[in-house]
């Protein structure tokens, strides 16, 4: 019997779902790092002008997919046309990839959350502090495995009371934590104003063609698009939700966040060393680099202890959204129960997730084509699947399924108000930018240029 497909309550809890999934890691560690890099408010505008457009485009293409076919990718893309099935399976693949080594993070994230609430803030401020904790072998997977069925817990739920419910607290929550922690800094910190004024003002100077080239990367990974989470959400969706409107929420919220991100860290960094102290990105900027900062500060166990559970917000709510994916694409294709299907992906992700964890520790010696494994899948999963995805996905739309299908979709809850520009984007702007990122995430990966 076809069962009923779960889905969002309302509009409030489908932006919040989605946005959930789009802050996250990216936000913290890499837009103000990016920000400080490539000219701050120049940077600031390219990402905006580029979110306004092609995110824009590509995020409604990939809502209005999943509520159009009520299917998560595999089936989404065969329902519309067999010959691209291809792009439904390799989209399906990235978060089977991503969401263990995403995991592994998130379980650093909850050992810092510890460190901190249990005074060892001054421990943590170590420079081999964080190499040393990675680099130990059961500590990490025990936090990691703990992280991963945090996760598994929210999804068995379901998509209206685990992944919207879960968002609806998180999501209000991480913003004031953010607002509070750059407040905080700004006053406690002697200098942050000089930090604010270099993040804020457009040196153009450091403009160059390399400034679009990585705000577009980065709009790319941080509305979450090419790995079949949009499609799924989208297939929640209830028809009357206008999709446009949904998108720019979703837009503001997760470049709003990335923007505090970087007037939380930024002024910090800036002040502990200055210019050079803001070449750290990543890892090493969260978890090296912060905290030394928070040792420095006044209250800054407290503070620490705050932003790690900020952490922890944005980069559950993105674990969640991938397991709900994976899970929805099986559940499309078995009718298995829910229960079983979280069970079943779980294990499976923590056994992948183990084999990361290892790369830093007892199997360090294991690389696969020069990188550590996390880096690996990393590699696999952004650099190349992503835009390969995305770029299948705007050639499909633009000249084989046509725009018009789904401008058709979008209009069934609202006015498509920004459908003509939707239409040139999707066709000839969308190709062009996806092969800029992949051509340039690849060089990256191999140290042929910097981002
Ligand atoms: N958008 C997330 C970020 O900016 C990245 C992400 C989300 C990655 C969901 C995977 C899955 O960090």
């Amino acid at each position: 019997m076809e069962q009923k497909r779960s889905s969002f309550t309302g509009k409030i809890g489908f932006v919040l779902a989605a946005a959930g999934s789009a802050v996250g890691l990216g936000n913290i560690w890499r837009f103000p790092y990016l920000a400080a890099k490539y000219g701050g408010g120049i940077f600031l505008l390219v990402y905006i002008a580029l979110a306004l457009t092609f995110g824009f485009s590509l995020m409604v293409a990939e809502i209005a997919i999943g509520r159009k076919t009520k299917l998560s990718p595999i089936g989404a893309f065969r329902a519309l046309n067999k010959k691209f099935s291809f792009i439904g399976i390799l989209a399906a693949i990235v978060p089977v990839i991503i969401l263990p080594y995403y995991s592994v993070i998130g379980g650093w994230v909850i050992k810092y959350i510890a460190g901190f609430v249990t005074g060892q803030g001054s421990a943590m401020a170590s420079d081999t502090y964080f190499s040393s904790y990675i680099g130990s072998t059961a500590e990490p997977i025990v936090w990691f495995a703990l992280f991963m069925g945090l996760t598994a817990l929210v999804v068995i739920l379901g998509v209206d009371k685990g992944v919207e419910k879960v968002s609806k607290i998180m999501m209000p929550l991480l913003i004031v934590l953010v607002i509070f922690i750059a407040i905080y800094v700004m006053i406690a910190v002697d200098g942050a104003w000089e930090g604010v004024i270099y993040y804020i003002k457009p040196d153009f100077s450091k403009f160059s063609i390399m400034t679009v080239v990585a705000a577009m990367g980065q709009l790319f990974y941080s509305m979450s698009l090419a790995m079949g989470i949009m499609i799924t959400f989208g297939s929640y969706m209830k028809k009357d939700i206008s999709i446009e409107k949904s998108t720019h929420q979703i837009e503001i919220f997760d470049s709003g966040i990335a923007f505090l991100s970087g007037l939380m860290i930024i002024p910090a960094v800036f002040a502990f060393g200055g210019e050079e102290a803001l070449s750290a990105s990543g890892p090493s900027l969260m978890f090296v680099t912060l905290p030394k900062i928070f040792a420095t500060m006044p209250g800054g166990s407290f503070i620490g202890a705050v932003f790690f559970i900020m952490v922890f917000f944005a980069a559950l709510t993105s674990s969640i959204s991938l397991m709900e994916t994976v899970v929805s694409t099986i559940l499309d294709k078995f009718k298995i129960n829910r229960k079983l299907c979280c069970v079943f992906v779980l294990l499976f992700s923590l056994v992948l997730g183990t084999f990361s964890s290892l790369g830093y520790s007892a199997w360090s010696g294991v690389t696969l084509l020069g990188m550590q494994l996390l880096d690996f899948f990393d590699f696999i999963s952004n650099s190349i699947l992503m835009p390969i995805v995305a770029l299948a996905t705007s050639i499909f739309v633009g000249f084989f399924l046509k725009p018009k299908t789904l401008i058709e979709e979008v209009e069934l809850s609202s006015k498509f108000k920004a459908k003509k520009m939707f239409e040139v984007v999707i066709r000839y702007i969308a190709p062009v930018c996806i092969l800029v990122i992949l051509i340039s995430s690849v060089l990256s990966a191999f140290g042929v240029i910097k981002i």
